[in-house]
């Protein structure tokens, strides 16, 4: 267990992972500026490529209800060196969330801590796009 409650909210969604083909199911709860909780799981089907991640989830329902301003997210799963983002959670991260706080943690109390930028170093981004 853990009293941090945004890495509750990532164990808690990820109850929800539809993870069939992989067995792996991820949680994810990003904190807005403004105090707001959105949780996210990982969605897999039977194409396999066309799955996605619990950070995206969420991130796409934050963006998607206007929400521009983050300061932490917490990715819960069950290995037992808890799972950091993918490189294109990462990617989309950057872009939205800049150099973000994430709390990685496991059902069995695991709690680690990243900033995005260690984990993305000289990333890519919108400032390369004017010349
Ligand atoms: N997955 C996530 O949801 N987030 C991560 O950070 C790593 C991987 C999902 C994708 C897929 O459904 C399953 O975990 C196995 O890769």
């Amino acid at each position: 267990m853990t009293t941090d409650p945004l890495a509750e909210a990532a164990l808690e969604a990820r109850r929800n992972a539809v993870a069939p083909y992989s067995n792996f199911k991820v949680g994810a709860a990003l904190l807005t500026e403004d105090g707001k909780v959105y949780t996210g799981c990982n969605v897999e089907n039977a194409t396999y490529g066309l799955s996605m991640c619990a950070e995206r989830v969420a991130l796409f329902k934050a963006l998607s209800e206007g929400e521009r301003h983050f300061r932490r997210i917490a990715v819960s799963s069950q290995s037992s060196r808890p799972a950091t983002p993918c490189g294109s959670c990462r990617q989309l991260l950057w872009e939205f969330a800049g150099d973000i706080e994430i709390i990685l943690v496991n059902p069995q109390g695991s709690r680690e801590t990243r900033q995005l930028k260690t984990l993305f170093p000289e990333a890519f981004d919108a400032s390369f796009l004017g010349g």
